[in-house]
């Protein structure tokens, strides 16, 4: 079966309790991990500024249910949706949802790379999936990356 890739992005309403945003943000991945990863969904959560770009790719039908789930989900609001298509191959097969999300103490070589990946979003939103993937590596092999 094809494969579809969804591209959105939100507004934070997440806020600070005993837990960061940042702090929940992960926690939201974690469990987005687990779930996803029985119904064989694949992609990255980004939590820069308060916002999120998150990347889904699985089966059609899936990726419309998760999403639409999402949609109705009050942690964030206006949800925008920037690209669907459909795909050959997974890009980001090897996470069932990792997480790239800022340090609390902004100005992190992480947090400039997340910043622009937001502004290429406006821009040319096929390159900053590109950079979200390149990021991801990047983490990875410095050991940046939350098991999610
Ligand atoms: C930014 C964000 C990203 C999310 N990503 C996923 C995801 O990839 N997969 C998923 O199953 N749930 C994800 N969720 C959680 C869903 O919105 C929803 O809360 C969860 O699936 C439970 O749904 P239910 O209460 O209808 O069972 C995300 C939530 C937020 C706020």
């Amino acid at each position: 079966m094809p494969i579809s890739r969804l591209l959105y992005t939100s507004r934070s309403c997440l806020v600070p309790a005993e837990l960061t945003v940042e702090q929940q943000a992960s926690n939201i991945a974690a469990r987005a991990a687990i779930r996803n990863k029985e119904v064989g969904i694949t992609g990255v959560l980004v939590f820069v500024e308060d916002h999120f770009i998150q990347l889904i790719e699985g089966e059609g039908p899936v990726v419309e249910d998760v999403f639409e789930r999402i949609c109705c989900d009050f942690d964030h609001a206006q949800v925008r949706l920037v690209d669907l298509v459909g795909v050959k191959d997974r890009m980001f097969d090897r996470w069932h949802m990792a997480e790239l999300s800022g340090s609390e103490n902004a100005g992190s070589p992480l947090d400039e790379e997340l910043q622009h990946i937001r502004f290429l979003m406006g821009v040319n939103a096929r390159v900053a999936v590109e950079k979200m993937h390149e990021c991801l590596l990047e983490c990875e092999a410095n050991g940046l990356l939350s098991p999610a």
